[in-house]
């Protein structure tokens, strides 16, 4: 889109304010020109089946209830959450991102009509998505409860964080996690390529902004692993959005 159109779009829009989001098959969703997940997704109805699928994928892997405390790190616009909703109904789900707008629309558009899932901001630095975050030190810990949680997810997030943060999050997980706790995440691993690298050219997409692709030798990552003593349940390569693989940890203890 040319700058002049954008805009105009921008003028329109504050004339005429457009809904934060549109209803389909009886769940709202955010609205496509305030959508921040890729291209794969301006599709309603493909993202209204990607939410359901997810929320089959913590069935099938991890045999999730409605009673297990599903922490989705990095939520986003709440994808899963919108799939677990329709999907299982109400659930023990806490979604946190460090996008503010992402999160207030969270908030007004899922928990509010469905209190049991809960939304909370975390004010950290990412290059491209909270510049003006602080930024997370090897102290740093979520405010959970030491094993209180069943499933952590993280969908298209460990693929803009930088190795720093990932680790840091990879043991405090450790903390939060219950004895026979579980993660899923998503990541650009490739074998016989550098340990990390970010933003590679001449691979899956042509990048655009900061952190826009983290991609890890498979190798090294999961060498990371082991280090803080995850077993690998599961990996399945290229199968996730933009040909992310899909990794499935449980917890050591
Ligand atoms: C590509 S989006 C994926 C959103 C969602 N998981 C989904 O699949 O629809 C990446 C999300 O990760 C969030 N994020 C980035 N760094 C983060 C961090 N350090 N902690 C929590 N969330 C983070 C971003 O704000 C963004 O909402």
């Amino acid at each position: 889109m040319s700058r002049l159109a954008r805009a105009v779009n921008r003028l329109a829009g504050s004339i005429f304010p457009r809904k934060a989001y549109v209803e389909v098959s009886g769940s709202k969703i955010v609205a496509p020109h305030r959508r921040l997940s890729g291209l794969a997704f301006k599709d309603d109805r493909v993202y209204i089946e990607s939410a359901e699928n997810e929320a089959h994928r913590l069935i099938d892997h991890f045999q999730c209830t409605r009673e297990s405390r599903i922490l989705d790190v990095g939520c986003g616009q709440g994808r899963l959450a919108i799939g677990l909703i329709r999907v299982m109904g109400e659930s023990a789900y806490t979604g946190i991102d460090v996008n503010g707008d992402s999160i207030q629309w969270c908030k007004s558009f899922i928990e509010k009509d469905h209190p049991s899932f809960r939304f909370k901001r975390l004010n950290l630095y990412n290059e491209r998505y909270n510049k003006s975050g602080i930024k997370i030190d090897e102290q740093f810990q979520f405010d959970i409860e030491p094993a209180s949680v069943d499933i952590i997810y993280l969908y298209s997030v460990f693929s803009h964080t930088t190795e720093h943060d990932t680790r840091v999050y990879l043991k405090d997980f450790l903390r939060i996690l219950r004895p026979q706790g579980k993660i899923f995440f998503t990541a650009f691993v490739e074998d016989n390529v550098p340990d990390i690298t970010i933003n590679p050219a001449d691979y899956r997409l042509k990048c655009s902004g900061p952190l826009h692709i983290v991609r890890y030798n498979k190798p090294y990552l999961f060498s990371i692993l082991a280090e803080y003593g995850y077993s690998i349940l599961d990996f399945d390569y290229a199968t996730e959005t933009d040909g992310q693989s899909a990794i499935y940890l449980s917890n050591p203890r």
